[in-house]
């Protein structure tokens, strides 16, 4: 199954990827994770998206639709429908949405449902901000709802905790602002598909956890 999942930054898409892959058979394509390790790794795709992440702007659509099929076509088994492919930070746009349904029907797949995760203004701020990774393992703490054993160090791996450059107050208005103007409509987008599933974002981990369970039920 092809499962979306669609929500504003800070909405906890990452966090529920983990969670189902820990309980699934899961795999997540992640582009802002692909676009964080070409930039970490200096690669010419990290250059080049560097300089719209850290402003909390989308990377334009001709390099992330191209990424995101090259991605999809090197997972091994992604046309067994036993496993779950978990889409998130993607589609974006319409312009991705549509690019995603033509590529899909292309090799006689589909998305199968959207999970849209509802969560208000002030939750996604604390979020973000209060968001701290680790640079070598990926792990995600959040300094007062998930804090580290030691302050600033990964449980992990012992690495010392960073701060998202995108994660600046500044910077995540700007990114849930560009949510509004050009990710929002993909609700409707999907709604009108009949495929969109919403769920309370703003409970406890587990608890998404279960309505996802619950919706995935409903999909199938
Ligand atoms: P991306 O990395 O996709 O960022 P995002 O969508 O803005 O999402 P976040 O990673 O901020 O949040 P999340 O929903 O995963 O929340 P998380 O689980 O970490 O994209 C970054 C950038 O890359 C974009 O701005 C853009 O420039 C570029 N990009 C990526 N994809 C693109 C595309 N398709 N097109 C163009 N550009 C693209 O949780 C956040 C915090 O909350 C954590 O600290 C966590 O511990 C905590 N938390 C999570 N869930 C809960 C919970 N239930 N209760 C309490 N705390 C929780």
């Amino acid at each position: 199954m092809n499962i979306i999942l669609l929500g504003p930054p800070g909405a906890g898409k990452g966090t529920l990827s983990k969670k189902i892959i820990e309980n699934l058979n899961a795999v997540q394509i992640s582009t802002g994770d692909i676009f964080r390790y070409n930039i970490k790794n200096e690669t010419p795709l990290g250059v080049k998206a560097k300089g719209y992440m850290d402003k909390g702007e989308l990377v334009p659509d001709e390099v992330t639709i191209d990424l995101l099929w090259d991605y999809f076509d090197k997972l091994e088994n992604n046309e067994d429908s036993e496993l779950l492919v978990l889409f998130d930070g993607f589609p974006r746009t319409l312009n991705q949405a549509k690019a995603l349904d033509n590529g899909m029907d292309e090799r006689d797949q589909k998305i199968d449902g959207v999970i849209y995760f509802d969560v208000d203004y002030d939750t996604l701020i604390k979020r973000t901000t209060g968001r701290r990774v680790c640079p070598e393992c990926g792990a995600t703490y959040h300094i007062e709802n998930h804090p580290p054993k030691v302050e600033g160090i990964c449980d992990k791996c012992g690495t010392q905790l960073i701060q998202r450059q995108d994660d600046q107050l500044e910077t995540v208005k700007n990114r849930i602002d560009v949510y509004n103007e050009q990710t929002a409509v993909l609700i409707d987008y999907y709604t009108n598909k009949g495929i969109l599933k919403s769920i309370d974002g703003t409970k406890t981990v587990d608890e998404i956890f279960d309505e996802f369970s619950d919706k995935l039920g409903e999909l199938n």
